[in-house]
């Protein structure tokens, strides 16, 4: 006869389960934290890794250029807050006339003023009257902000990246390098870097002076100016070309490349021609355009829950601007269609979608991004 090798469950057993089924009820459903303690490493690891949305105050503001500030902001608890890769961004939420809204903001401070509970980031003033601009002029010391992050994968990698790098920007792909610059010229981050920076004139350059003054503090990083429209003392005339970067590239180097869409996509055939392991290239796209020439405006309905909205909206705005306007509120972060976040369901109307990520999935069921899709027609959609 078979002998069973397990013996059965006694009374006993059933009654510690049924303790333990007790427990995790009370834990999900009261938030009783008996199983993480205040001696748990977990406590002391989790803001070392990620901010899951904590109050910030506005700690410092200063002018680094005609129209642009550096914002600090400081834990308000004066405790730890996530450490972060140079390149990374934060989630900034504020609520403005009842109005939440959240955009992304690069670090651009070093990693020992995120050990003294301190991020700084820029602001522009660019007369759009969206988040950036309010910052920039309404922002007051001990003000609050909501942070979350920090996030972001274009940032030196020690287990992929090699320890020389080249650096390609556009002038809207620049903060992550300033924030790369500045953790090499503090010494932490051991990486040389070789900046090339394009734009058609000196003046469109962005914080080109901020950056020099970074630049000028450290052996390690060289800074190449390269203008297409005007010859200017210590720049080069042109744009980057293979030509270019293959006078200074090494099969020991990465390459990052930070900037709008048609840059990066330029940049991407001159790159092929160094027939480089794709996986030594980076890139980090600004915030896609949708390159509208003529507005035009279409009427936008909503659903959430059982309640309908209406209101404008127009092909030059994401359907995620034209909610924010309108005062209702979809759970964002990367405003690049990257995270998913703001996923919703779209019921009617056609779309302009850029940066694609969608999976086959979404796209069957008619999920889309709101942040990085523009009205083509009215648009009928569902948050909730
Ligand atoms: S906010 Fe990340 S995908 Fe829309």
């Amino acid at each position: 006869m078979a002998t069973n090798k397990f013996s059965s469950l006694g009374n006993s057993d059933i009654k510690k389960y049924k303790n333990m089924m007790n427990l995790a009820e009370d834990f999900i459903t009261q938030g009783k934290d008996k199983y993480f303690s205040g001696d748990n490493k977990y406590d002391e690891l989790t803001p070392i890794i990620f901010n899951d949305k904590i109050k910030m105050i506005v700690s410092k503001i200063v002018d680094i250029a005609p129209d642009y500030k550096l914002i600090t902001i400081r834990n308000e608890r004066e405790s730890k807050i996530a450490l972060f890769n140079p390149g990374q961004y934060i989630s900034v939420t504020i609520v403005l006339d009842r109005r939440i809204m959240t955009r992304i903001y690069t670090i651009v401070s070093g990693i020992k003023e995120a050990k003294l509970y301190e991020y700084s980031f820029i602001v522009k003033n660019d007369n759009n009257g969206k988040m950036s601009d309010f910052l920039y002029n309404n922002l007051k010391i001990d003000d609050d902000l909501i942070v979350s992050g920090p996030y972001g994968d274009f940032y030196y990698n020690e287990l992929v990246d090699k320890k020389n790098i080249i650096g390609l920007s556009s002038p809207e792909g620049i903060l992550p390098f300033i924030s790369m610059a500045k953790a090499i010229s503090d010494g932490d981050l051991n990486v040389n870097l070789k900046l090339f920076y394009s734009a058609k004139k000196y003046e469109d350059l962005i914080l080109v002076d901020y950056l020099k003054g970074i630049v000028d503090n450290s052996e390690k990083i060289d800074l190449y100016i390269l203008l297409s429209e005007e010859e200017k003392k210590g720049t080069i005339k042109g744009v980057i070309t293979y030509d270019e970067i293959n006078k200074i590239f090494d099969h020991d180097c990465s390459i990052f490349v930070s900037g709008e869409e048609g840059f990066l996509k330029y940049l991407n055939k001159e790159l092929d021609k160094l027939k480089i392991p794709r996986k030594f290239i980076r890139c980090n796209m600004y915030k896609p355009k949708c390159n509208i020439k003529k507005v035009k405006a279409y009427l936008m309905t909503v659903h959430v829950g059982d309640e309908v909205f209406e209101f404008p909206c127009f092909n030059n705005k994401t359907l995620l601007e034209s909610i924010e306007e309108n005062n209702l509120y979809v759970p964002n972060r990367c405003h690049i269609g990257i995270c998913g976040l703001c996923k919703t369901k779209l019921l009617n109307g056609k779309i302009k979608v850029i940066n694609d990520r969608r999976n086959v999935n979404d796209i069957e069921n008619n999920l889309i991004c709101p942040c990085s899709t523009y009205p083509l027609s009215d648009i009928e959609i569902r948050i909730r």
